[in-house]
């Protein structure tokens, strides 16, 4: 029986690709190896920032080929990549064969287990960027919305033209929690699971995704 994925409206776009959801099914499972799991989590993530760079900005160019002149396009827009340390960074990987030029801030948060809020322990982010900046957040796990909320505000606060931020699995109330607090921000992910459990951990989720990646 195949699984019914549904996405709440335009502003969330869930990557139904057979590819990316097999390949989501291989990094739910608990026996999956952590060698296979990051081979995995950097296919997941090429197919995902695909999707999400749907939308960039071009420009009309032209080249020569061997035989005669072509027209063309170019990419227009100033690309930022912001992993979220530390398991953006396997997205980060992948993003980066894609978009070769673009700019990677770092974004260094992680949950307080207690209270589950998130602490921003690193960024180094310019006063201003290019308005013309599109900035992709990197972050497989949207679980309370807690750490996706605080790298949003960071760039938001910037005046960059577009936010995106893409995430193997998210929760309805991660969702529910960035698109309350920035309703312009696109969210590209492959599932949307059922809810929380009371540790804030997506259900069913696939575990603590920076423990797999990293083999901690
Ligand atoms: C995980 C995950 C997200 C965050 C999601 O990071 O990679 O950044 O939790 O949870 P939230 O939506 O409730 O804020 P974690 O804090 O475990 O840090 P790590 O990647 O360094 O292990
Ligand atoms: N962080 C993770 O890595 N996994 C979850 O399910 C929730 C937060």
């Amino acid at each position: 029986m195949s699984t019914q994925i549904t996405s709440t409206d335009r502003s969330v776009k869930v990557v139904n690709h057979p590819l990316a959801q097999s390949t989501l099914t291989r990094l739910r499972d608990y026996q999956t190896p952590t060698v296979e799991f990051r081979q995995k989590a950097l296919l997941l993530g090429r197919y995902l920032v695909y999707e999400a760079a749907l939308d960039l900005n071009y420009r009309q160019t032209g080249v020569e080929t061997p035989i005669g002149p072509a027209k063309g396009v170019a990419l227009s827009d100033y690309i930022i990549l912001a992993p979220v340390l530390r398991a953006g960074l396997i997205i980060s990987e992948a993003a980066q064969e894609l978009l070769p030029t673009a700019r990677i801030y770092h974004i260094g948060l992680r949950r307080d287990e207690q209270t589950l809020q998130a602490i921003t322990y690193y960024s180094k982010l310019p006063d201003v960027l290019p308005s013309e900046s599109s900035v992709f957040i990197l972050d497989p796990m949207l679980a309370t919305g807690g750490s996706a909320v605080a790298a949003i505000k960071l760039f938001a606060g910037l005046k960059v033209k577009t936010i995106r931020l893409v995430s193997f699995v998210a929760s309805p109330e991660g969702i529910a929690t960035v698109q309350k607090a920035f309703p312009e921000v696109k969210i590209i992910t492959a599932s949307i699971d059922e809810q929380l459990n009371e540790h804030g951990y997506i259900v069913p989720g696939l575990g603590d995704a920076g423990d797999r990646i990293f083999g901690t």
